[in-house]
């Protein structure tokens, strides 16, 4: 028997409650993991408290990010005693996920943990923090160097925001960080590696089709009318990552930063991110992540505290990381 945080629907409502699970209950995979650590995320808490539509069937148990040990594995590239971590592929929203002592995964969704982080680590790192290693790979790939001029971060203060800007700044990077809170996490912003801190309500002015050239390029993940005043303002052949939409879906621009200044636009995806890449990022993040990340604000909660926190991180109530302990 082991522990799990189990999510049921009545009347449309989601309930979250604390199961004892058999190890036969859970679904189908090649590779059962004692998990150490889940982490919660935005997703998590819009799961749990029923506020957005995750889950695709129900009962689930939720958690999208794990760390854990290979228990037993049908799949030659894992042995027992292997540790893992697993973050996206619809875990927590199609395949039962993290937040359980136990879960039964596919082999193919699991990357070897980097030696240099134990599961807590992994955990503070996260989807998040995978993201932004992502986007900041797409600007390393689309070749713009750090003496071509600053990288925006925008919601610079979120999870995906601060790691990108701890990342850009270890690369070398200049890096301007556009954030809401300035006045709160300035400072932090600044110790991350920021150069620059701009207020997110300059961002937040209708944008022309063409602005002063201010960026070599930036990682964008707010969306709707920031996304398009960056792009009126990147250097002719600038380039832009963007992986969220924290701000609206929408993207009122024009086609002119693309066809007069050559501006490229790459859309960033973590979850069904391919192993290879995955893996290099997992890679890249364990030699750029300085030691000082891990000082940053971090929660450690039991299942127990769990449903609490989605609550609180559903109303913004939340600040620096959420993991879970199994
Ligand atoms: N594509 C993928 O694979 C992938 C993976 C992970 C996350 N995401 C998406 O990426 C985005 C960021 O994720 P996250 O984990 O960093 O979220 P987060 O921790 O909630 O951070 C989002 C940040 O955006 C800013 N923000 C919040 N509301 C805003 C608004 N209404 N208008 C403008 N800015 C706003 C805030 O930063 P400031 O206070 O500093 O302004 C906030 O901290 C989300 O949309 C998420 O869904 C995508």
């Amino acid at each position: 028997m082991f522990k799990a945080l189990v999510l049921e629907q009545e009347d449309k409502k989601t309930l979250a409650g604390i199961r004892q699970l058999e190890t036969s209950d859970l679904p189908e995979g090649d590779v059962l993991i004692d998990v150490d650590y889940s982490s919660l995320n935005y997703k998590d808490g819009l799961a749990i408290t029923g506020k957005g539509r995750i889950v695709r069937q129900f009962p689930m148990v939720p958690g999208i990010d794990l760390t854990g040990t290979v228990a037993e594995s049908s799949d030659d590239r894992y042995k027992a005693g292997d540790k893992v971590v697993l973050t996206g592929w619809g875990v927590g929203e199609g395949h039962w996920g993290g937040m359980a002592e136990k879960a039964r995964l596919n082999a193919d969704w699991l990357v070897p943990l980097p030696q240099k982080f134990d599961g807590k680590q992994a955990m503070m790192i996260g989807t998040a923090g995978l993201t932004a290693m992502l986007c900041v790979q797409a600007i390393v790939d689309a070749d713009v160097k750090p003496e071509d001029g600053e990288i925006l971060v925008t919601g610079a203060s979120g999870g995906v925001g601060s790691v990108a800007v701890t990342l850009l700044s270890q690369l070398g990077y200049k890096v301007a960080a556009v954030t809401g809170r300035a006045e709160v996490n300035g400072e932090l912003l600044k110790k991350l590696g920021a150069t620059t801190i701009i207020e997110r309500s300059v961002f937040e002015e209708p944008a022309r089709p063409l602005d002063k050239q201010l960026w070599a390029g930036a990682i964008d993940t707010v969306g709707s009318k920031v996304l398009a005043k960056v792009l009126s303002q990147i250097n002719y052949n600038g380039a832009v990552a963007i992986c969220g939409l924290a701000g609206g879906f929408d993207l009122p621009t024009t086609v002119m930063p693309f066809i007069l200044r050559n501006v490229r636009l790459q859309g960033v995806d973590s979850v069904m991110c391919p192993f290879e890449k995955r893996q290099q990022a997992w890679q890249r993040l364990s030699e750029l992540l300085p030691a000082s990340y891990f000082e940053q604000a971090c929660r450690e909660v039991a299942l127990e505290e769990v449903a609490e926190c989605a609550e609180a991180i559903t109303n913004g109530q939340i600040t620096g990381r959420v993991v879970i302990k199994l």
